[in-house]
């Protein structure tokens, strides 16, 4: 039987408990997953796509059935180069399933053969954004508990550095 290869896309810019609570889930669908983090420097990321897999890569290193990689472009191009069956895709809310739903159907279009699952987060974690990461910390806050201690960390010492700037 082939091999089945999952793919969960995104910015992860930095990753949190929310996407390693999907990350753990989904390991059981797949015998190999790739995390794929987005190139996308026009949405001005605080972390370079370098950042953000050394950071996955750092958090994930006792998951041997886990690869990071960056791609540009398509999604389906991605997929199609790893020889992936599956994209995996967070829903939190139901705010996100617009959205969600339509690159599902965009992506079915690009590549038939290719199934987006959705999987649903830690009941806990549902709140917990990236953006929202971001300004807390930036505001004052403590994301602790929120991301692995390490990501915490580089994150005050990024936001440290760009105040400074
Ligand atoms: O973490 P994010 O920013 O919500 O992730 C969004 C992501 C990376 C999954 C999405 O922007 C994406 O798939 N980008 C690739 C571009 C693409 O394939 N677009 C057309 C199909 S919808």
């Amino acid at each position: 039987m082939s091999e089945r290869i999952g793919i969960y896309p995104g910015s992860f810019d930095p990753i949190h408990n929310g996407h390693l609570d999907l990350i753990s889930r989904s390991r059981s669908l797949f015998d190999r997953m790739y995390i794929a983090v987005l190139h996308n420097e026009e949405k001005r990321p605080l972390f370079s796509v370098d950042e953000r897999v050394a950071m996955i890569r750092e958090v994930v290193a006792d998951y041997p059935d886990c690869e990071v990689a960056s791609f540009s472009g398509l999604l389906v191009d991605f997929v199609r180069q790893v020889n992936g069956q599956t994209i995996v895709k967070g829903l939190r809310a139901v705010s996100d399933f617009e959205f969600e739903f339509q690159m599902a159907l965009m992506n079915r279009r690009l590549h038939p053969q290719v199934e987006t699952v959705f999987m649903v987060p830690r009941e806990d974690l549902t709140y917990v954004s990236s953006r929202l990461i971001k300004e807390v910390c930036k505001l004052g806050g403590r994301p602790d508990g929120l991301m692995p201690a390490s990501i915490c960390a580089q994150l005050k010492e990024r936001l440290q550095q760009q105040e400074a700037l």
